[in-house]
């Protein structure tokens, strides 16, 4: 079983399950097209995404790390009209295409891509007194997602939902000695979330086109 087998069997469910949908195939061209890493979510995960959003009947969306607005689109899409997506951007340059491919795919009334680093942007959006958010995807720096996380509970309700993307790294996040600062935020994450009274939680494996990785997905109780 290797990298090729988990390739295969995401373009199955792929073929199978979203075979067209051009404005998320328009946003992951003009991401190519301007050099953004390939990074977003797979389509399978974005569904779990949408499904997650779909299940609290969410209206309410806070997303930390937009990149391209790949899984911005998915998630805004669990949305009713009257609904709202917060999307936190630290790159100009990416917040602006993602702007671009939210409005073409046409969700711009009811998302804003905040541009900033997010530990700044998070206590602006708390003095707006926002509505709790419903749903809250964490998936920027991987050093600062213990803090994130806080901010999620913060900014959340009982019966919110935190989904934390690549807790798992090919495995590193088991490796107690790590030096990589990436993996240490992820693992400090893990720990604060298992030892919070507030939350349920659970961190489930993947694997597909996008490799070896992982989920913490936790419900405030
Ligand atoms: N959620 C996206 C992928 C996000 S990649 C998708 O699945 O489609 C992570 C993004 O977080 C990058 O675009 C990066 O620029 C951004 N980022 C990194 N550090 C950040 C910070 N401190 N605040 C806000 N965004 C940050
Ligand atoms: C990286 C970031 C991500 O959000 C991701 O899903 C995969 C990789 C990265 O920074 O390498
Ligand atoms: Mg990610």
């Amino acid at each position: 079983m290797n990298h090729d087998t988990w390739a295969d069997v995401d373009r199955y469910v792929c073929d199978l399950l979203f075979p067209s949908d051009p404005a998320l195939a328009a946003a992951l061209r003009a991401s190519e097209a301007a050099g953004l890493p390939a990074i977003s979510v797979s389509p399978p995960q974005g569904r779990m995404l949408q499904m997650f959003a779909r299940m609290v009947d969410a209206r309410h969306i806070l997303e930390i790390g937009t990149l391209g607005g790949y899984s911005t689109i998915w998630l805004a899409r669990a949305l009713p009209d009257d609904g709202r997506l917060v999307s936190i951007e630290v790159d100009a340059a990416r917040a602006d295409l993602a702007r671009s491919n939210i409005a073409r795919a046409g969700l711009s009334g009811i998302v804003d891509v905040r541009l900033g680093r997010a530990l700044d942007v998070l206590p602006e959006i708390e003095r707006e007194a926002p509505d709790p958010f419903d749903v809250i995807f964490i998936d920027a720096d991987k050093e600062s997602c213990a803090e994130y996380f806080a901010w999620a509970l913060k900014l959340s309700r009982s019966g919110s939902v935190i989904v934390v993307d690549n807790v798992v790294r090919d495995g590193a996040v088991a490796d107690a000695s790590t030096s990589d600062p990436r993996v240490l935020g992820v693992r400090r994450l893990n720990e604060a979330m298992a030892a919070e009274p507030r939350v349920m939680a659970t961190i489930i494996q993947t694997v597909g086109s996008k490799g070896y990785d992982g989920f913490a997905i936790a419900r405030v109780i």
